[in-house]
């Protein structure tokens, strides 16, 4: 099966993913109707959904692992890759979308340099985009750990990631 995930890189990490998919699955019969369960609390425990993990689930339910990839990615809340520490979450909303949502989503895509569903490879910040958040008069909206940012131009992108840095480097 290929899969494009590649985080869990050694061979202690993958064991780990393992037996933490198992512990999960205990709870679990064996139904295929459980696979979206599964896939949540899989994720809730590790923050993503692994490759060894998605192999764990299908040795478990005796289905094919591409079904396994299929229903991941077939649902936006799973996720491929490990969070990073920051998420950034663009609405693509009707309003949001009127007013150049997808121009803010491209200068993040090309800040960050990723690409939607994507987390740095530093891990700080992970992209995606959001349907209607609820704030459509500040639009395009940009939500920002939790926090809805208003009037998210490509030049605000450029200050709230400055505004990242800043405080990065304060900490160090
Ligand atoms: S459409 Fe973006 S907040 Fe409503």
């Amino acid at each position: 099966m290929a899969i494009n995930n590649k985080e869990v890189t050694t061979t202690e990490e993958q064991a780990k993913v393992r037996q933490k998919t198992r512990q999960i699955l205990k709870r679990f019969g064996r139904k295929q109707g459980n696979l979206v369960p599964i896939l949540q609390k899989v994720q809730g425990k590790l923050g993503y959904l692994p490759r060894e993990a998605m192999l764990e689930i299908a040795k478990f339910l005796s289905i094919p692992g591409i079904d396994v990839y299929s229903v991941i990615t077939f649902y936006n809340q799973f996720r491929l890759n490990p969070p990073g520490k920051h998420s950034i979450r663009v609405c693509l909303g009707t309003a949001c979308h009127m007013k150049g949502g997808y121009i803010t989503l491209d200068a993040w895509k090309r800040r960050l340099g990723i690409d939607r569903g994507e987390t740095t490879p530093d891990r700080e910040f992970d992209l995606d985009s959001v349907a209607c958040v609820g704030c459509c008069v500040m639009a395009p909206v940009t939500v920002v750990d939790a926090k809805p940012q208003g009037k998210v131009e490509p030049t605000k992108v450029d200050g709230l990631l400055l505004a990242f840095e800043i405080e990065r480097e304060k900490k160090s």
